[in-house]
Order: structure tokens, then C-alpha cells, then sequence
């Protein structure tokens, strides 16, 4: 397990997988290294490439404003990353292989952090973090437990701006990680 700037260096000079030639800027995660709830996305998009931060678009405003609705924010008490940190081309989703290349990084960082509670945004996170087969539309606000930390998937902030109708499950969501947090954190609120 490599200390936290091991970790930043490796992942800034990364060549394991081909997104390295294609990228701007490595998406490394945001937030205080302390937090207890840590948000896992899928990889970056265009702005997260351009900026180097994970949910700068139009979906990491969304998710801004959600958290704001539960007192979480990314400057004070929750950690951001993605499954990969280097944007796939034209958004697509990351292939396993590209996944595996990079998984090792997260598991360092979640390792470093020690989260009370990590909520998986979208299908690809939960998938890789949850389980294999989990089903997004039936299993989204769901708890899970592994070795002591408490599991969840919300839906992605950019299926919330495709499809709106998701929007009360999603508060729904976010009300019962805001319980989560009130029962198992201790410095978060
Ligand atoms: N979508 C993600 O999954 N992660 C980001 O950082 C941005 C958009």
C-alpha cells in the first residue's frame, strides 16, 4: 500500500492502460482525506479530464446540489473519486480492462480513507464495488455490508439529468444515506 503522494505521483505518471495517451489530466479524487463517506463515480468526462477533478460537469453540479440537501460537501466531509481516473474516449464506459488497470488505485485510496460508508454512483461503480451482477433500477438505495463498511448505489447524476422521473427515488436515496451517516459517523455532521 503506497502513502498518499505514492499514490497521487503513480496515478498522475499512470501508464497501464491505453487512456493514458488520450487523456488531459488524471482525475485523482477530491476531498478531505478524513472523510467517513466516500462517493465512487465511474470515470471522467470531458471536463473532469480537462480539470483533473472527478464531477466538475453538468452532472457534478447536479451531485453538488444533492449533496447540499444532506449537509455533504466536498471540501468538508466527503471524499470523491471514480472506479477509473482517466477519461474513456467519447464517454464511453470503461472497459474491464481499463478497469482492472486501474482498480488498484481506488483500493488504495479507500484503504488510506477508511470510509464508514461508500455510495457507489451508477451501475459501473456498484458493479465493481458491490457486486458483479447488481441491477441498478432494483437494487439503487439498498444497503450493503462488506468487512464493517456500509454499501449503497444511487443513481448516476447524469441518468437523474437524462430521466428526471428519477429524481424522488434519488432524494429518497439521499435522505437514507443522510440516516446512514447519523448512525455509524462520528465527525461528519
Ligand atoms: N461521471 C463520473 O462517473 N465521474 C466523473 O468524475 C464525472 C462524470
Amino acid at each position: 500500500m503506497l502513502n498518499w503522494n505514492e499514490l497521487e505521483q503513480a496515478c498522475l505518471s499512470c501508464q497501464k492502460c491505453p487512456l493514458a495517451e488520450t487523456r488531459h489530466k488524471v482525475a485523482f479524487g477530491v476531498g478531505p482525506r478524513d472523510a467517513e463517506v466516500m462517493l465512487i463515480g465511474e470515470g471522467p468526462g470531458e471536463n473532469e479530464d480537462l480539470q483533473g477533478e472527478p464531477f466538475v460537469g453538468r452532472g457534478g453540479q447536479l451531485l453538488d446540489e444533492m449533496l447540499e440537501i444532506i449537509d455533504l460537501d466536498r471540501k468538508t466531509n466527503v471524499y470523491i473519486a471514480n472506479i477509473v481516473k482517466c477519461r474513456p474516449p467519447q464517454n464511453r464506459d470503461p472497459l474491464n480492462t481499463e478497469q482492472d488497470a486501474c482498480i488498484g488505485y481506488l483500493r488504495n485510496q479507500v484503504a488510506l480513507i477508511r470510509p464508514k460508508i461508500i455510495v457507489c454512483l451508477g451501475r459501473i461503480a456498484a458493479m465493481r464495488v458491490i457486486k458483479e451482477d447488481f441491477k441498478i433500477s432494483r437494487e439503487h438505495g439498498q444497503w450493503f455490508e462488506r468487512s464493517g463498511v456500509h454499501m449503497m448505489a444511487m443513481f448516476h447524476p447524469a441518468a437523474i439529468l437524462r430521466d428526471p422521473r428519477r429524481r424522488p427515488d434519488a432524494f429518497l436515496d439521499l435522505k437514507s444515506l443522510q440516516a446512514k451517516i447519523r448512525q455509524v459517523c462520528t465527525h461528519t455532521y
